[in-house]
């Protein structure tokens, strides 16, 4: 090998872009964006695109505003960089903030990505059950669902449903194992929705009674399921997780990564079910996409475990060099604070409830649509090649659509590399600024690219 060469110089550039085949770049000129505003990328070029996808549904109070970009130039002049082992205002802030916004006493360890929050909160399962877990418990295992995405680390990724993503990076790391997440579009036709949540949360239960409840950790599931498909769980299932997991001794872990901070239409996405995790995992919409910051908080009775004497080994044995960053703890308050200010959780609602009524009339009879979902400003609509027989549309079609969204210059998304053959759901996530005129854009552009796709 000629370690020495150039790297491919017929390349536009080079950076290794993620999830993205380098081959047809080659040769070919790649559009830069340049800035953006509102819920609009504009390209170097001049085109614009409004984005139908918040970023990676993370920009929860839009591009461009101003005055978080003030809050951050303050800190960086103030206070750039602290160990996070020392304590300075906007990180503890930061922390009351959230204890504040969830309504129970908690106790918040910061990171700086979502899949960084949810491998500290395996740890934490894990060192908690060992410091106060009965005598003769082992209790390591982490249950977690087909389809879901938890992350790209080795443990976030190993609790990760999505066969197509693990690909290539298994063997997976061990102690974690699936179950079946609700789907109600494609569960059994003789059940009700209540029945399906029964069956699904039974499951749960009976892979934590085959395992030895002794040996199971935690169960981590999102609220509603993003970027498997947006799945939204019948109402009684959350309930009976819950129920099972304080059964058994389970831990249950909300990873609220995308479902924190306005996007469900509530502040919190376990708003909706009027149930708690011992454990959740915030990231995306904390900063809103202004800086990387991610938090696992904890409830009082999990942080208590981690008390004891100085020398008992008891405490929390993890830091992360930019967890609880100085710069994004100040910038996660301001966009938390926009949040509250102008009420982007009710515009999320209001708007998201709004963008499928619009789906519905528009497209819902379309012979490619087989189901429209979601709630508050994160919608699905899977995509299927016969009504009847809910055969998944094929990968070209759905690309097609979405290319031809774009090229009308309406970003959206699909349910990438999830299971093999079903990435069939288009996702639709903008800011939780966005307008109604907008979203007409959002569903006149769709239902031009599914017409012309037949
Ligand atoms: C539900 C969920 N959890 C965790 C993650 C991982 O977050 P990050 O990409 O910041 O590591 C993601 C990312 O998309 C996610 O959607």
């Amino acid at each position: 090998m000629d370690t020495n060469k150039t790297m491919a110089p017929d390349y536009p550039d080079h950076l290794w872009r993620p999830l993205t085949q380098h081959s047809p770049l080659r040769g070919a000129s790649v559009p830069i964006m340049k800035s953006a505003e509102g819920c609009t990328i504009t390209a170097a070029n001049g085109s614009r695109i409004l984005d139908g996808l918040a970023g990676l549904w993370c920009v929860n109070v839009g591009y461009g505003r101003r005055e978080i970009a003030e809050v951050a130039r303050r800190q960086m002049e103030q206070l750039n960089y602290l160990a996070p082992i020392m304590s300075c205002e906007p990180t503890i802030q930061l922390a009351d903030k959230l204890q504040e916004l969830l309504g129970f006493p908690c106790h918040s360890y910061f990171s700086a990505s979502g899949s960084e929050a949810n491998e500290a909160a395996f740890k934490i399962a894990r060192q908690y059950h060992l410091q106060s877990g009965k005598p003769g418990e082992h209790r390591y295992k982490i249950i977690s669902r087909y389809r879901a995405y938890h992350g790209n680390t080795l443990g976030a990724m190993a609790a990760t449903g999505q066969a197509e993503r693990r690909t290539g990076s298994e063997p997976a790391a061990p102690g974690f194992l699936h179950v079946m997440p609700p789907y109600p579009y494609r569960a059994h036709p003789k059940l009700t929705p209540e029945e399906h949540g029964e069956e699904c949360a039974r499951l749960l239960e009976e892979a934590i009674i085959h395992e030895g409840a002794n040996t199971v950790a935690a169960f981590i599931m999102e609220p509603l399921m993003s970027g498997g498909g947006v799945i939204v769980p019948p109402d009684n299932y959350i309930p009976l997780v819950r129920q099972i997991c304080d059964r058994h001794g389970v831990l249950l872990i909300f990873d609220e990564v995308v479902s924190g901070f306005g996007r469900l239409g509530t502040m919190f996405g376990y708003e909706r079910w009027k149930e708690q995790a011992d454990i959740f995992t915030f990231a995306k919409g904390l900063a809103s996409g202004y800086a990387p910051i991610a938090a696992t908080v904890v409830k009082e009775h999990v942080f208590e475990g981690f008390t004891g004497a100085q020398d008992s080994m008891r405490h929390l044995r993890q830091i992360n060099t930019f967890g609880g960053h100085p710069v994004s703890s100040a910038v996660a308050l301001e966009a938390i604070s926009i949040v509250e200010r102008e009420k982007l959780a009710d515009n999320a609602r209001d708007v998201g409830n709004y963008l499928r009524a619009c789906l519905a009339e528009q497209i819902g009879e379309h012979p490619y649509v087989g189901d429209i979902r979601g709630l508050g400003m994160i919608t699905g609509v899977e995509l299927v090649s016969d009504r009847g027989t809910k055969a998944p549309l094929g990968d070209p079609v759905v690309m097609k659509i979405l290319g031809a969204c774009l090229a009308d210059g309406v970003l959206l998304g699909r349910n990438a590399n999830t299971v093999p053959g079903r990435c069939n759901v288009v996702l639709i996530a903008p800011p939780l600024i966005v307008t109604r005129n907008e979203v007409d854009r959002i569903v006149a552009t769709l239902a031009k690219a599914l017409k012309g796709a037949i």
